[in-house]
């Protein structure tokens, strides 16, 4: 099967070349673990490489992932001018729908309908999706049931459907809280893991791929550091 870089130099090895293209992977971890810097390789990479990205944010300002990306050596902000990365803020967008629907005294719902719409044409001639983050995607839309899974099934297949190689970011308590609904369905699962060493204070981080269709011998427990040019696997 074909593969998509992950950004990631010592990662694409050990995952037969790269992330499933065309697929969704689910990447979970806690706060500071790591999941959007994994997003911005991902971003980066393809980026660099001539292929489209979309990056999709529920809950961070454009500019604070942009500072970290340039804090990082993987600057996004030439490839959001070239019109190579394309970026739907969700989060200022509500931000900005609140205030106008409190001053015109209208509901939100028709805008929040709208979300997998507007995704659905971002994503039509997009490579590579990052969705940061899933979990506060889960809480805006109310769907059919109120189920969270109905509303990440659309937008997977949606992205799908578009061949789109995505990346879903997804905090570990609220994977956890719904019980983690969305691991069937995606392609592949990784999950970062952040630990402190009571002795030391000091934080260890690791990551492990624990589903990967299509993939002979996925790797377990993986160690990584922050670096100030990203994730470098020990
Ligand atoms: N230049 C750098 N050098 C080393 N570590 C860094 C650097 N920049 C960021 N970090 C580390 O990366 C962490 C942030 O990672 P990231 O934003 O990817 O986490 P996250 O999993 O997305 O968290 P959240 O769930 O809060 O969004 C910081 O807390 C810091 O420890
Ligand atoms: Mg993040």
């Amino acid at each position: 099967m074909e593969r998509i870089t992950s950004g990631i130099e010592e990662l694409d090895p050990l995952l037969e070349g790269g992330y499933p293209k065309g697929k969704g992977i689910l990447i979970t971890g806690s706060t500071g673990s790591g999941k959007t810097i994994m997003g911005i390789h991902f971003l980066y990479s393809n980026c660099s490489s001539g292929k489209k990205g979309l990056l999709v944010l529920t809950r961070e300002l454009l500019e604070d992932v942009l500072l970290q990306a340039k804090t990082l050596g993987m600057d996004l902000e030439p490839f959001i001018d070239s019109g190579m990365l394309v970026v739907e803020n969700i989060f200022q967008s509500r931000i900005q729908e609140a205030m106008l629907s409190s001053r015109l005294g209208k509901g939100l719902e028709l805008a929040e309908k709208d979300r997998v719409g507007r995704i659905k044409i971002l994503s039509e001639n997009a490579d590579a999706v990052v969705l940061d983050s899933l979990a506060a995607l889960s809480s805006l839309q109310k769907c059919p049931g109120n189920e969270p899974l109905s509303k990440f099934g659309l937008i997977y297949s949606v992205l799908a459907e578009h061949k789109c190689t995505s990346l879903f970011l997804m905090d570990e308590s609220m994977h956890n809280r719904v019980h983690g609904f969305a691991d069937n369905l995606v392609f592949g699962k990784i999950e970062l893991k952040l630990k402190e060493d009571s002795a030391s204070g000091k934080l260890s981080r690791s990551l492990s791929v624990t589903k990967m269709r299509a993939t002979k011998s996925p790797p377990g427990n993986v160690l990584f550091e922050l670096t100030s040019s990203g994730i470098r696997i020990k």
